[in-house]
């Protein structure tokens, strides 16, 4: 069984298919740390982001085995990824592996921006997990805060919504929800309201 799970920044996408991937025994891959990763090494080699080509060899020389996901978290490393994002290049250099990871026995649960709609259109589940930019902000403002890092959710809405617009807005798969995916607005559910929701679907779903 293949969980698809898109949706904007900020809407608890991880948090849920951490949560169904121990739930339904299956891996789980948080393919926005591929595009992390290629906008991290793009700004350490000091390459210019919005260089197609430059990009899309940084991704194809991805070892997608190697990723340092603790140094990926951040919101710096956010902004690179959804800069490198909108490449083509970067895109088709990261499917095959996103692909093979998806297929192979038992399954497994993904979640990003294209999931349903571009590298796995025939998932079994396909989930599109949003919530209003302010809930979004409150939220990402809420755990930054509780990190210990002082930031000011003004600025963190301010954020939320250029990076909607870029990803909804780029030509190469943009952000949107899939036809045959089911809408769950988190704006006024808990982690376990989630989860539930969510579950509820799936279980409907599988094969
Ligand atoms: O949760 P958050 O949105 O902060 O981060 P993420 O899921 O790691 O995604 C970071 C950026 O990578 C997004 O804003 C997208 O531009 C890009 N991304 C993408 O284009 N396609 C994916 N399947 C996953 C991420």
């Amino acid at each position: 069984m293949i969980i698809a799970i898109d949706g904007p920044a900020g809407a608890g996408k991880g948090t849920l298919a951490l949560r169904l991937a121990a739930h339904y025994g299956l891996p789980y891959l948080d393919t926005g740390l591929l595009y992390r990763a290629v906008g991290r090494l793009m700004a350490e080699r000091g390459l210019d982001l919005d260089d197609p080509v430059a990009a899309g060899a940084v991704a194809e020389g991805l070892d997608p085995s190697h990723i340092a996901e603790a140094e990926l978290r951040g919101r710096e490393a956010g902004e690179l990824a959804s800069r490198v994002a909108v490449h083509p290049e970067v895109r088709a250099a990261l499917i095959a592996f996103q692909r093979d990871f998806a297929r192979r026995p038992p399954g497994a649960v993904l979640d990003g921006r294209d999931i349903g709609t571009a590298i796995c259109p025939d998932a079994e589940v396909k989930l599109f997990v949003t919530a209003s930019p302010e809930v979004r902000a409150h939220r990402r403002t809420d755990e930054l805060n509780a990190k210990g890092r002082d930031v000011d959710y003004a600025r963190i809405l301010e954020e939320i919504r250029e990076r909607d617009e870029r990803d909804a807005g780029r030509m190469s798969a943009p952000l949107r929800q899939a036809r045959d995916a089911v809408r769950i607005d988190t704006s006024a559910l808990d982690i376990d309201g989630v989860f539930n929701a969510a579950r509820a679907v799936i279980d409907a779903n599988r094969p």
